[in-house]
C-alpha cells in the first residue's frame, strides 16, 4: 500500500464536488453518525440540545476522569513494582474500563485533546490511559460492540503492565545499552504472565497485551485486530509524547510517518480508521492556507482527512487578524492546506498568542 492510497487527493479537486476517501475500505461511521452508547447496550440516553455550559461540564467530567485513571493506573504499577504476583482484582480493572468506554461513547469532546496530553516524569502511567483513550476511540470507529470495546480497554490499559518488572531500566534517562534493551523488551511477556493471574481473564485480553508489539510480515503468526490496534496507537503515542532520550514529533509528522512506515505492518483498514478520523493535520496542528493565511486545525473531519475545519487567526504576514474566522475544508472548495505551518513562524506567533 502506498501513501497515496491511503490519502487519496481527490477530495482536494477544484471545481468538483469534494468526495470521501476513495480507498475501497469499509466505511468508518462519521463522528455525528457514530451510534451513541443506547445502541449498544439499551442505555437510555436522553438526547438534548448542547449548550456552551454543557460542552465545558462535559470537558471538565472527561479531565476529571482522565486523572483519574491515570492516579489508577500509577497505583497498580506501584503494587505490582512491589510484588508482581499479585494482580487486582478482574473488577476493579473492568470498573475502570467499563467507565472510560462509556464515557468515551458518550462524549463529543474532542478525546485527541487528551490523548497529547501528558509529562515526562508519569509517562509510563499516562501512557497506558492514552494508549487505552485512541485504542477505544480507533475501536468506535472500526464499529466495535461494547463488549469489544471493554475487552480491548482492558488489554491497551494493562499491554505495559509488564514494565513495572523493568522499571528502572524503562525510565533510565538515556538510550538504553543491550543488555538493558534485552530485558525491557521482554515486557509484553511479562503483561501476559501479569494479566493471566487475573481469575476469568479472557484469552483475548491476554493475547491483545502479549502481543502488542509483534507486527505483520514478522511472524507467520496471525495477529488480532485488538493487538494491532494497540501496537499502532501505542508507536503513534509514543512518537508524539515527551520522552527523556528523544525529540517529539508534531501531530501531522507523526501521522505521515504512521502512514509512510508503518504501512505494511498493520491491516491498512485499521491505518485508514486512524488517518481517516484523526486527520492527516490533526487537531491542534498550525496549518497555512493557500490563501498564505495561518491558522489552527480545531476540529476534523471524519473522511477527508486532508480537510479539517480550520480557525483562520493570522494574515498572510504572520499579523494578528482583529476578525478570525473559522472555514471548514471540506467545504470551502477553493481553499486548501498548503503546508503545516514553518517552525519559525509557528514560535513567532505563539509569542505573540502569550502576550
Ligand atoms: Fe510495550
Ligand atoms: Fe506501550
Amino acid at each position: 500500500m502506498k501513501m497515496s492510497d491511503i490519502i487519496k487527493l481527490n477530495d482536494k479537486t477544484s471545481g468538483s464536488e469534494k468526495k470521501k476517501f476513495p480507498y475501497a475500505m469499509p466505511q468508518v461511521p462519521r463522528k455525528e453518525d457514530r451510534p451513541k452508547a443506547e445502541a449498544y447496550d439499551g442505555l437510555q440516553v436522553k438526547k438534548v440540545e448542547e449548550p456552551q455550559a454543557v460542552v465545558r461540564d462535559e470537558k471538565k467530567d472527561m479531565e476529571g476522569l482522565y486523572q483519574r485513571h491515570i492516579n489508577e493506573m500509577r497505583s497498580i504499577f506501584d503494587r505490582a513494582k512491589l510484588d508482581f504476583t499479585i494482580a487486582p482484582a478482574k473488577n476493579s480493572i473492568q470498573e475502570i474500563t467499563r467507565e472510560m468506554v462509556d464515557k468515551l461513547l458518550l462524549s463529543d469532546v474532542d478525546i485527541i485533546k487528551f490523548f497529547m496530553k501528558s509529562n515526562k516524569e508519569d509517562y509510563i502511567y499516562s501512557h497506558s490511559v492514552n494508549v487505552a483513550f485512541l485504542s477505544v476511540m480507533l475501536g468506535v470507529w472500526l464499529n466495535y460492540n461494547k463488549f469489544d470495546l471493554n475487552q480491548l480497554a482492558t488489554a491497551a490499559l494493562l499491554h505495559d503492565i509488564g514494565m513495572a518488572k523493568v522499571l528502572k531500566y524503562a525510565l533510565m534517562p538515556r538510550r538504553l545499552r543491550f543488555l538493558e534493551r534485552r530485558e525491557v523488551a521482554r515486557h509484553p511477556d511479562y503483561s501476559k504472565d501479569f494479566i493471566s493471574q487475573m481469575p476469568d481473564m479472557d484469552s483475548r485480553v491476554i493475547e491483545a497485551a502479549h502481543n502488542h508489539h509483534r507486527r505483520l510480515g514478522t511472524s507467520s503468526k496471525i495477529i488480532d485486530e485488538h493487538s494491532q490496534i494497540i501496537g499502532i496507537v501505542d508507536t503513534f503515542e509514543a512518537m508524539t509524547h515527551p520522552r527523556s532520550y528523544k525529540r517529539v514529533l508534531e501531530p501531522h509528522s507523526a501521522i505521515r510517518k504512521v502512514i509512510e512506515d508503518l504501512k505494511d505492518m498493520f491491516d491498512s483498514h485499521i491505518i485508514k480508521a486512524l488517518v481517516d478520523n484523526i486527520g492527516v493535520y490533526p487537531v491542534g496542528t498550525w496549518v497555512r492556507l493557500d490563501t498564505e493565511e495561518i491558522g489552527l486545525v480545531i476540529d476534523v473531519n471524519s473522511g477527508f482527512p486532508l480537510s479539517p475545519k480550520v480557525n483562520i487567526l493570522f494574515n498572510e504576514k504572520a499579523e494578528k487578524l482583529q476578525e478570525p474566522r473559522t472555514v471548514d475544508l471540506s467545504k470551502q472548495k477553493n481553499i486548501h492546506i498548503k503546508n503545516p505551518l514553518e517552525e519559525e513562524v509557528r514560535l513567532k506567533i505563539k509569542e505573540i498568542l502569550s502576550r
